[in-house]
Order: C-alpha cells, then sequence, then structure tokens
C-alpha cells in the first residue's frame, strides 16, 4: 500500500513541495484536469506514474475557459470521489500520485475573474492562429482561458512532462505551441483518448447523458472509423492525396444514415495536424486530424456537445 497525495491548497504549498523534489533531484510528472476524473484521466496518470519519480494532479474548474452563457456552474464538482478514485486506481500499485493541487479561484485568478472578457482584469495568454477555429469557433474564450490557466499551472508547478488526451485534439496543439513560444521548459505528451466499450471517447460531460444517447453518440466516432477506412483504403491504393470532401463526405452520410438520431454536427473538419488550416487534400505522411463537434440532447433538458477526433496519418 502506498501513501495517499499530499492535499496541497496553495501556489506557496506547491512551490515547497517542487523545491523539495528538485533538491532530490527528482523529476515530476503533471495531470492538470478539471476534476470529474475518469477512466481517461487516470490513464495519463499511470503514464505519468510509470515515467516520472512524482506525479502531481491538479484540480480546477477553470472558470476563464466557460463563457457567461456556458456551464460553469453546472460543470460536475465531485472532489470527494476524485481523491477517492486516484487512491482506489492507484494506492495498491507501487506508486501513487504524490500530490494533488486544489487551489481556489482567488489562488489562480489574484487579480479575480470575470467570465465576461470585456469586463476582464489582468494578465491572460492567447495562442493565435490554433485558438479560433473548430472548438473556438463556438467558444470564442475557450483556449484563452485554457491557455491562461495552464500557463499559471505549469509555472507552479514547473513539471519535467505534463500529460494531455488526444481527445481535446485542438486544446493538445494549442498547449504545445504555448509551451514552445513562450520557451516553457516542459515536455508535452499526448495519449490515445480512452473510449467506453461502444468507441464513445470518454469525457466528464458524458454525466450529463442517459443511457439511450450514450449509447447513440457511440455512432460519432463509428463515422470517423469509416472516414478514416475510405482514407486508408484510397492511400493503399497508390493515392499520393485524398481529397478531404470525399473523407468527410462519408463520414456525414453516416451519420445521416441514422435517420432515428436528433444529433447536430456543428463542425466536422480535416485540418493539418500541426497548424489546424482546413486541408483540402490529405497527404500520406503529412495526415490530418479529423475533427467533430456534435451536439446532442441531455438528459433532464438542453443539450451538450461532445467533440471526437481521429488521426489520419
Ligand atoms: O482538459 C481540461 O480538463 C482543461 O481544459 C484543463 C487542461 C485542465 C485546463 O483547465
Amino acid at each position: 500500500m502506498t501513501a495517499s497525495p499530499q492535499i496541497l491548497r496553495t501556489v506557496s504549498q506547491v512551490r515547497q513541495w517542487r523545491l523539495q523534489r528538485l533538491l532530490n533531484r527528482e523529476t515530476v510528472g503533471f495531470v492538470p484536469t478539471m476534476g470529474a476524473l475518469h477512466a481517461g484521466h487516470c490513464s495519463l496518470i499511470s503514464a505519468s506514474l510509470a515515467e516520472n519519480d512524482h506525479t502531481v494532479v491538479s484540480i480546477f474548474v477553470n472558470p476563464s475557459q466557460f463563457a457567461p452563457h456556458e456551464d460553469l456552474d453546472a460543470y460536475p464538482r465531485t472532489l470527494e470521489s476524485d481523491l477517492d478514485k486516484i487512491n482506489t486506481n492507484f494506492q495498491a500499485t507501487s506508486k501513487n500520485v504524490s500530490a494533488i493541487f486544489v487551489p481556489k479561484v482567488s489562488e489562480m485568478y489574484p487579480s479575480g475573474i470575470n467570465l465576461d472578457v470585456s469586463k476582464q482584469k489582468g494578465a491572460f495568454v492567447s495562442v493565435l492562429g490554433v485558438s479560433e477555429q473548430l472548438e473556438g469557433g463556438a467558444r470564442p474564450q475557450f483556449f484563452r482561458g485554457v491557455a491562461t490557466v495552464v500557463s499559471k499551472l505549469l509555472n507552479v508547478v514547473t513539471p519535467e512532462t505534463v500529460y494531455f488526451g488526444q481527445k481535446d485534439a485542438q486544446q493538445c496543439v494549442v498547449i504545445k505551441n504555448l509551451v514552445k513560444d513562450m520557451l516553457i521548459n516542459t515536455n508535452v505528451k499526448v495519449l490515445p483518448t480512452l473510449r467506453e466499450q461502444n468507441g464513445l471517447a470518454m469525457s466528464s460531460r458524458n454525466a450529463y447523458l442517459s443511457t439511450e444517447v450514450k449509447d447513440k453518440s457511440s455512432m460519432i466516432f463509428k463515422g470517423l472509423e469509416h472516414g478514416e477506412s475510405i482514407y486508408n483504403k484510397s492511400v493503399s491504393e497508390g493515392s499520393k492525396e485524398v481529397k478531404s470532401s470525399v473523407v468527410l463526405s462519408d463520414i456525414l452520410s453516416f451519420y445521416k444514415s441514422d435517420s432515428t438520431s436528433n444529433f447536430i454536427v456543428e463542425y466536422l473538419n480535416a485540418s493539418h495536424p500541426e497548424t489546424l488550416e482546413d486541408l483540402e487534400t490529405i497527404v500520406p505522411g503529412v495526415g490530418a486530424i479529423v475533427s467533430t463537434a456534435v451536439r446532442v440532447p441531455r438528459e433532464g433538458g438542453g443539450e451538450t456537445r461532445l467533440i471526437d477526433n481521429i488521426i489520419l496519418k
């Protein structure tokens, strides 16, 4: 049985803890989360435990990545069960998470934080060129909020390596650019999306879905896989490039083939894996991220946006 993680609530506690690791020449891996932990988070934590002397997890529902009309208040906050999940999953293994950073909003935003961007004061970080399209089209302040809080967290934890899941493909590109452009001394590792048995990408927002909608939502990934097989077939037949429209229309017709679903496809794009520019053609070797956001009915009324993607090589 390994020790339970230390709960650190302030920036200064994390800095003291980190200084000791540095003095001991021990490496630190970091998994930033907004809580509501699921198996996807646990796979990032497992990778960090395997690759570093110590692992820090942060649990912080970051207000600046929510617009005033979004689900900040409703976002699941499940600290007790998150802590239990970490202990249940890792206490019996050879290494547990060393520390969990659970800051208050005032700790992370000393100048305060207004969700209305036009009223915000203080320092914010924007990663231009990769934040405006795809998710950024529907959620214009989202990546500014993510880049801002991740900058703060990396500045406090100073990990050797930070871990993210491929499910949030655009977030991964934004963070890689943030780290490169702001000269942050951390490796960014992206690990494959963890999926439910039916293929639905794991997400904290799946908690909003009825069993029936969860079942139907498996079509999101099945459609992407369909597109992937069209692309792979074309490449294996010797195509030097494949038109994105061929892949995307195949996926769309797969989605439309289920006339009983009232899902709304908000976007479906083939983007360059590093710049996120729209691709007219996909060149084998360069590849593409084919990503989508689909609005599905939320249990009890309203809608939830589910995102997913597949990497074409
Ligand atoms: O992916 C998430 O959970 C969040 O966007 C992150 C990276 C923890 C920043 O709040």
